[in-house]
């Protein structure tokens, strides 16, 4: 517990250590930190070595290969920071949905939450005994990442509370939005709990020892601001302050959500992930000076040629100008048939380039 004779680690600067938590606290930074979501996955062939043995539940439920896993990339890269190798969806499991992720098709939850009975269906979770494994994980990689901080993850209620009631991924979430708009009660029963045992989860981890959390909102962005403040912020907030409490930077991700930037901001989080449909500068300016932001290269430019992606990390660190506070990442997730090589080349290319002030030469 904090009091007035320990100093929040916020008060002094000199006590945070590293670019990407610096960053993360909007501290000056010797480069522009740099990570990527999905870092680890199949477009490393070192993944694919494990992958070709083990299905992703099992390499989740194995510390010793999530753990391995999440070195992969930090190796491979020299990224700034590893983010933890599990899934959003691993509390689906002890929840009792039955989780399975089908050759090609994505996850499938056998048993989708519908009706009211559902969610009272739902089993209480106890993620230091139901999500041991990932508590695991987190310990074993405490000395092997040698001062690389490590990110853990959950899903924010409302993208979890989407596959669940979905049965899998969608596009329309046609089957949520008739749940909110024909069924309220039924949705805030399910985000309620689907909060609780989110927030516990991330809790968990954080105290396990992790050194900064990233909220997964992956698909917030089909609703309307009105929807997200009505549906979905409470529910938001209560994770990523649960989060905060623990005295770790606190990331809250989405994409699609240039018109709900304002109300993400309002639920919580040091940090807040862009995405590429928006300049980085035109976001940063509607989210304001007192919080960081993540972003924001479009994943589909890692296909590119390198100067094209050159100009596009550079433009962005231009956006960025220098400013403490901002952490490169992609604006969503490292698509499959990525070349490693490009990964690998932005890594570089950030280090090199950055941090940046508008109006510098470039290489
Ligand atoms: O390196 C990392 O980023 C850490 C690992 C990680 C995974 N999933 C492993 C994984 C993280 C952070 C996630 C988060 C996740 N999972 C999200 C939010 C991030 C995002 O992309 O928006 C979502 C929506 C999920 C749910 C999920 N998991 C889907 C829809 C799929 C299937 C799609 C696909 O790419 O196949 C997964 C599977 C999954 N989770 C893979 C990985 C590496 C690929 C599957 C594999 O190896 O078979």
């Amino acid at each position: 517990m904090q009091t007035a004779s320990t100093p929040l680690i916020t008060d002094n600067c000199s006590l945070i250590t590293g670019n990407f938590l610096r960053a993360c606290h909007r501290l000056p930074a010797d480069t522009t930190p740099v990570w990527f979501m999905r870092q680890a996955g199949r477009y490393m062939p070192e993944y694919r070595v494990i992958r070709e043995k083990y299905s992703l539940i099992e390499i989740c439920q194995h510390p010793e290969l999530a753990a391995e896993v999440t070195l992969q990339p930090v190796r491979a890269l020299g990224v700034d920071a590893a983010i933890l190798f599990a899934d959003i969806l691993l509390p689906a499991i002890p929840l009792g949905v039955g989780l399975e992720f089908a050759k090609g098709e994505g996850p499938v939850l056998q048993n989708p939450v519908r009706t009211l009975e559902d969610v009272k269906n739902l089993r209480p979770v106890n993620p230091e005994s139901d999500l041991g494994y990932v508590m695991d994980a987190i310990r074993l990689l405490r000395g092997p990442l040698n001062g690389v901080p490590l990110i853990g993850f959950c899903g924010a209620p409302f993208t979890v509370a989407s596959y669940l009631i979905e049965g899998g991924s969608s596009r329309e979430f046609l089957k949520t939005k008739t749940m909110m708009y024909s069924a309220p009660e039924v949705w805030h029963a399910l985000i309620e709990k689907l909060s609780v045992v989110l927030s516990d989860y991330l809790v968990a981890q954080i105290r396990a020892g992790v050194q900064a959390v990233q909220v997964f909102d992956s698909w917030v962005g089909a609703l309307s601001p009105s929807d997200y403040e009505a549906f979905v912020l409470p529910y938001s907030q209560k994770v990523l302050t649960a989060a905060k409490n623990e005295g770790v930077p606190v990331i809250h991700f989405g994409t699609n959500t240039a018109t709900l930037l304002p109300l993400m901001k309002r639920a919580g989080g040091d940090v807040i992930g862009l995405d590429w449909r928006i300049p980085l500068d035109d976001g940063w300016r509607v989210l304001g000076d007192d919080v960081a932001v993540q972003g924001n290269l479009d994943p589909a430019v890692l296909f590119a040629p390198r100067d094209e992606i050159k100009k596009r990390v550079q433009d962005i660190l231009k956006r960025a100008n220098g400013k403490p506070g901002h952490i490169f990442n992609l604006g969503h997730g490292i698509l499959q048939h990525t070349p490693v090589d490009n990964v690998k080349a932005i890594v570089d290319m950030v280090h090199e380039y950055s941090p940046l002030p508008a109006g510098e030469e470039l290489g």
